[in-house]
């Protein structure tokens, strides 16, 4: 297959700021139909871009449009397992925005419908594509970085509530809060650079300080719709510890709203060969020279595609077999029963959750 037909299922904050300009990039991949139950949105998306896209309100039509064959899940995340089975169903590749779903047995059921149709299912993992994550990744696999032994994966905010009132903030349509939006991307870069070992126990802290505050200075906030005097019923910080059976820990922080100086958003290994830091724009190593010197490393590259363009081309690439996925359906079953067990050790007051 030379050019793969796509449709995308809500055209919403990430659909527009990141897929649509990565496919309008990607010479194999033919966006054919929008779909939004804000119809506007899709009509707007296909004005502009897109002049022979079907449009659909409902995502079911759009599914028993024969011309796909793949679809690009961007709904917010209680749909992303209903909308991944049904379009399996349907007989679709399925690309999904993170987090793979709300919960375990929602992750679990998607993965068992795409071996039953023999379809490809991809989860976003943007970040592991990042050029500064695959020299990282090409690195520790030389066995450069020796035994990682520790490993701090952060991503906080002073003020940046995605939709604030909205689904990001309705635990029912969001599943949590920056444990869930952003504990997936970090856990999950920090975790895959170490090799996914395997958890044996996780403890986690949640808070939720900022309820009542509309302030906001990311653009990280502008995420999602706002909805004045909306629900707000989850965590805005979460800290805590995983532990693997390797006799590694990992350290994470994750947070919407905290007093802090500045966002930040990194990852650091502690490796017996070598340590790394990676902030999404420059990974840096760190090493002791023979003569003793320590040394640090920065590797520093620039993007002309996105890691979102560079996840995108790697599931049409797979779908046209010519690529190995960067990512597997039970690594996003793991990642989502790493989140869910963190959320239950916050809920028994830290106590530690073993696998
Ligand atoms: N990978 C990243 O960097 C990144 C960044 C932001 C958001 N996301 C993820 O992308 C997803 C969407 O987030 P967003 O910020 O774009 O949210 P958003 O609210 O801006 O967009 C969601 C869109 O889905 C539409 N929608 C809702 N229900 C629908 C349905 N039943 N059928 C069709 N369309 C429907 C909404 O009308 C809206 O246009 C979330 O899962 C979020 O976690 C990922």
């Amino acid at each position: 297959m030379d050019i793969v037909r796509i449709g995308i299922i809500g055209v919403g904050g990430i659909a527009n700021a990141a897929h649509i300009p990565a496919y309008l990039k990607n010479p194999h991949a033919q966006i054919v139909a929008l779909c939004d139950i804000d119809v506007k949105r899709a009509e707007t998306a296909k004005k502009k871009f897109f002049k022979d896209a079907a449009v659909y309100e409902n995502y079911m039509d759009l599914l028993a449009d024969e011309s796909i064959d793949a679809v690009d899940i961007c709904t917010p995340n209680y749909l992303h397992s209903e909308i991944a089975v049904e379009a399996f169903r349907a007989g679709k590749h399925v690309l999904c925005e993170k987090p793979d779903a709300i919960s375990v047995d929602e992750a679990e059921k998607m993965y068992a419908a795409s071996l039953e149709a023999g379809k490809i299912l991809m989860v976003m993992r943007n970040n592991r594509f990042n050029l500064n994550s695959q020299y990282l990744k090409k690195f520790i696999s030389k066995e450069r970085m020796g035994d990682i032994y520790v490993a701090r994966a952060v991503w906080r905010r002073r003020r940046g509530i995605p939709g604030k009132g909205g689904w990001f903030t309705t635990k029912a349509q969001s599943g949590g809060g920056p444990l869930i939006d952003l504990g997936v991307h970090m856990i999950d870069l920090a975790w895959w650079l170490m090799g996914c070992p395997e958890v044996e126990a996780v403890t986690g802290s949640t808070y939720s300080k900022f309820a009542d505050n509309d302030a906001k200075d990311s653009p990280n906030a502008d995420f999602g719709d706002r909805v004045e005097n909306g629900t707000f019923d989850v965590e805005d910080l979460a800290i805590g510890t995983i532990r693997f059976r390797n006799g590694a820990v990992m350290q994470f922080e994750v947070s919407w709203a905290s007093n802090i100086e500045k966002e930040e958003r990194y990852v650091e290994l502690y490796g017996t060969r070598a340590g790394a830091y990676w902030d999404g724009s420059r990974s840096v190593i760190f090493y002791e020279a023979p003569d003793g010197k320590q040394k640090s490393n920065t590797v520093n590259q620039n993007e002309i595609v996105t890691d979102h363009g560079h996840n995108i081309a790697n599931f049409i690439d797979v779908i046209r077999d010519k690529a190995e996925p960067c990512y597997q359906p039970q690594q996003g079953i793991e990642m989502i029963k790493i989140l869910s067990a963190i959320y239950t050790s916050a809920e028994n007051g830290g106590k530690e959750v073993r696998f």
